[in-house]
């Protein structure tokens, strides 16, 4: 079973949503896929609970409680187990960490974000897990999205080129417990989290 992680010091930057369409999309391959919550805020937990599909399972966990949650999706013969973090300080976010065989740093093409994105980094180095950027949210053709891919490849880690960009249908599949490959299965939304799946696939090989 292969875990990624979706880790990123800063709300906003985009982990629940990229954690929760990646998790449909790698289950629509037919993989067994557990999604787990770990962010007290509870929201990928709420969207589980609005599915109407049987897959991804959808796990509510405490950091302390990881280890023995993906031990239990490992015997239940799961492919894939997707983890999305809190903005979680240490030793929370260093546990998620260590539990991972990739890690995916999301960032929106702000400065305030770049800002934030080492903390992530250096949290994924110290676990010796590798880590990837994902540009999430992105406004159309905007400058800063290749200003933004310039400042994070100086990081020395990959940078996807996958582009998510900022849409309303990710909130609105959201909103109806669904995800983007099934709230609009041709749109350009769930185009790109295949892409993603695909190229984070790739990454962990
Ligand atoms: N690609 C996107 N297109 C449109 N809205 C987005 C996109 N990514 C995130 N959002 C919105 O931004 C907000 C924060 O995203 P979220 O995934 O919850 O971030 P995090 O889990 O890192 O705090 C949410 O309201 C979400 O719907
Ligand atoms: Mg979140």
């Amino acid at each position: 079973m292969k875990v990624v992680a979706f880790l990123s010091q800063k709300g906003g930057a985009g982990k629940t949503t990229l954690a929760v369409h990646t998790a449909v999309a790698a289950y629509e391959t037919g993989l067994g896929v557990v999604l787990i919550d770990t962010d007290p805020q509870k929201s990928a937990t709420v969207w589980g609970e609005a599915r109407q599909e049987p897959g991804p399972v959808v796990a509510t966990a405490d950091v302390s409680d990881l280890r023995r949650v993906l031990d239990a999706a490992r015997s239940d013969g799961m492919g894939l187990a997707i983890i999305d973090a809190a903005p979680h300080a240490a030793p929370a976010a260093a546990s998620i960490a260590r539990a991972a065989d990739l890690i995916a740093i999301p960032c929106r093409p702000t400065a305030f974000d770049l800002a934030a994105v080492d903390g992530a980094v250096r949290i994924a180095k110290a676990a010796g897990v590798k880590a990837v950027f994902v540009l999430s949210a992105c406004p159309f053709r905007a400058p800063e999205i290749a200003e933004t891919r310039d400042a994070l490849g100086a990081f020395g880690l990959p940078v996807s080129p996958v582009e998510i960009t900022d849409r309303r249908a990710f909130a609105r599949a959201v909103a109806s417990g669904r995800a983007v490959t099934e709230f609009e299965t041709d749109g350009k939304a769930a185009g790109e989290i295949r892409a993603l799946w695909s190229w984070l696939q790739e990454q962990m090989a």
